[in-house]
């Protein structure tokens, strides 16, 4: 079995012990942080200053996703306060191609993205450029939603697909993730775990990662 990385999103974290609440995920993979503008969501949450302050705190992969219009704008900002991935959504630019290029000449790693009503197919013409598929399994724009059961058969499609490629991209998947079902996201093909509340909502970040190590065993 592949090893699963996790990713807890900060965007539900107490940001006002942004390095505390970093440092209680040292021991996981990735730190998501979600960008919102108020557009290309329905809210707004935070940008380049908090990603820079996150950087500072911490020596994790920052894997920011950019739920923003037109992306492209805004990716040499990002990289310079301090992505080290970054993931833009087809729905967002007319140019994903582009966008997925322009990442990856600045050095960072390439993500792309989905909402749940768009067609997988979008994604074919980059999947073979990108080093991240994320299927987003809620609507974007909020933490704390419940997991899109039909997300599953997504990843399974976009699983098949990247591994006819002989990708070895990873994909993640983003909303609703946590001990109920993120063995089934795993078992579906995901090899990346976004989770906000459930790292972050209840008892601590400590034991929220716990909990979701313990359902993966
Ligand atoms: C939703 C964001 C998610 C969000 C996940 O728009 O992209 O990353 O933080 O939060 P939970 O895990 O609570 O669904
Ligand atoms: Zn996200």
């Amino acid at each position: 079995a592949r090893r699963v990385k996790l990713a807890p999103s900060i965007l539900a974290c107490d940001f006002a012990r942004l390095g505390e609440e970093l440092r209680a995920i040292q021991s996981a993979d990735w730190a998501h942080v979600d960008v919102m503008d108020g557009q290309f969501v329905p809210n707004i949450s935070f940008g380049l200053p908090i990603l820079a302050a996150a950087r500072a705190a911490s020596p994790l992969f920052m894997d920011v996703h950019l739920m923003i219009e037109r992306p492209e704008r805004y990716l040499k900002d990002f990289a310079a306060a301090g992505a080290d991935g970054l993931t833009v959504h087809v729905e967002a630019t007319a140019h994903i191609h582009r966008a997925v290029q322009q990442i990856k000449e600045l050095g960072k790693k390439a993500g792309v993205t989905l909402n749940p009503g768009t067609p997988l197919e979008t994604l074919r013409p980059v999947l073979a450029e990108v080093d991240l598929v994320l299927i987003m399994s809620v609507n974007p724009g909020f933490g704390g939603q419940k997991f899109i059961p039909q997300s599953l058969e997504r990843i399974r499609t976009v699983r098949r697909w990247l591994d006819e490629l002989g990708s070895p991209a990873e994909l993640q998947v983003d909303g609703g993730v946590g001990a109920a079902n993120a063995r089934a996201a795993v078992h579906a093909g995901a090899s990346n775990l976004v989770a906000g509340s459930a790292v972050y909502g209840r008892d601590g970040a400590a034991a929220g990662l716990d909990r979701l190590r313990e359902a993966l065993k």
